[in-house]
């Protein structure tokens, strides 16, 4: 399996082998892989002739330093991971700091029509121009035709697509459904960190999801939500810090339910220390 660290040696990887009309696939990731990132590459196996998996913990989105430092880094685990895949099409790009931002580690400014504001970028100051930094510099460097990103962290994918529209970017974002364990927790590379009693009962989440997915048929947003918080009041291990029903496209909260529009409900819990968040499609 070929592993760059340098942007560099990566381009010149690229340019050699994808003459002709060859489709070059880009997942983006933070590494601590696992079945969800899996499920990425392997869509993205199915359509492109090379795909580059970046690993990459990118220390300008993290708004807390204390999540930075904790985040898992396990590039060796992660490249035997990707080799299980079998495939001699993927590459993997795990740079340092240094490779991507130079000596200037700082996020650029975005507008994304509002769309950073809402959920996650109400929560986590900065994170999303964070998040545009390093993924603008990715397609700079790698020039994807196509790139995955999964609906697990989907106020993220629709800044991406907007990230793609507004600067006119030359790929195709692709959204990816999101991979669950049996019991329904969504995968994420935090769960790891869950004690045994957190883990335990954080399938809860996508349980109280899947409720509120059926009471939306026939209650209001209100009633679905205040039903969600009451909820989380009885669960003593998990704290809601949000539950919110949106409208896909723009991620405002919902006001009147139109048929005509879709909604997804996005939620934030925190088990202990661990902020776990998940959403699920409403309509
Ligand atoms: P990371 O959290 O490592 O996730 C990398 C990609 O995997 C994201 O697109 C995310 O949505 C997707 N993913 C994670 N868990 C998933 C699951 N259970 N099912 C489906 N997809 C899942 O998201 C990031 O990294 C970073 O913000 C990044 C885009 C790499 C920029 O630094």
């Amino acid at each position: 399996m070929k592993v760059y660290h340098k942007k560099a040696e990566l381009s010149g990887y690229l340019n050699e082998h994808l003459k002709g009309a060859k489709e070059l696939g880009l997942v983006p990731t933070m590494g601590a892989l696992h079945k969800g990132h899996l499920s990425l590459i392997e869509t993205a196996l199915k359509n492109n002739d090379i795909v580059v998996v970046s690993i990459f913990v990118n220390p300008t989105q993290f708004d807390n330093q204390d999540d930075l430092t904790k985040y898992p880094r396990t590039l060796k685990t992660d490249i035997d991971l990707l080799k299980s895949l079998n495939s001699d099409a993927i590459i993997i790009y795990a740079p340092a700091v240094e490779d991507v931002y130079g000596e200037d580690i700082n996020a650029e400014t975005f507008s994304f029509d509002g769309l950073e504001f809402e959920m996650e970028g109400a929560f986590r100051k900065g994170h999303f121009d964070g998040v545009g930094t390093i993924v603008k510099r990715l397609f700079e460097i790698v020039k994807p035709s196509n790139a995955y990103f999964g609906e697990k962290d989907f106020q993220q994918l629709q800044i991406i697509k907007k990230l793609v529209a507004l600067h006119q970017l030359p790929v195709k974002v692709i959204g990816c459904s999101i991979y669950r364990s049996d019991d329904g927790l969504a995968l994420s590379s935090r769960n790891a960190r869950l004690t045994k009693a957190h883990r335990e009962i954080a399938p809860f989440i996508y349980k109280t999801l899947k409720s509120a997915k059926s009471m939306f048929g026939t209650k209001s947003a209100k009633q679905v939500t205040e039903w969600v918080e009451k909820q989380f009041k009885k669960q003593p291990l998990l704290e809601l810090e949000y539950f919110t029903i949106a409208d896909v496209l723009t991620l405002k909260p919902i006001k009147r339910k139109s048929t005509k529009k879709t909604y997804r409900g996005f939620i934030a819990v925190y088990a202990g220390d661990i902020r776990l968040i998940d959403n699920i499609a409403l309509n």
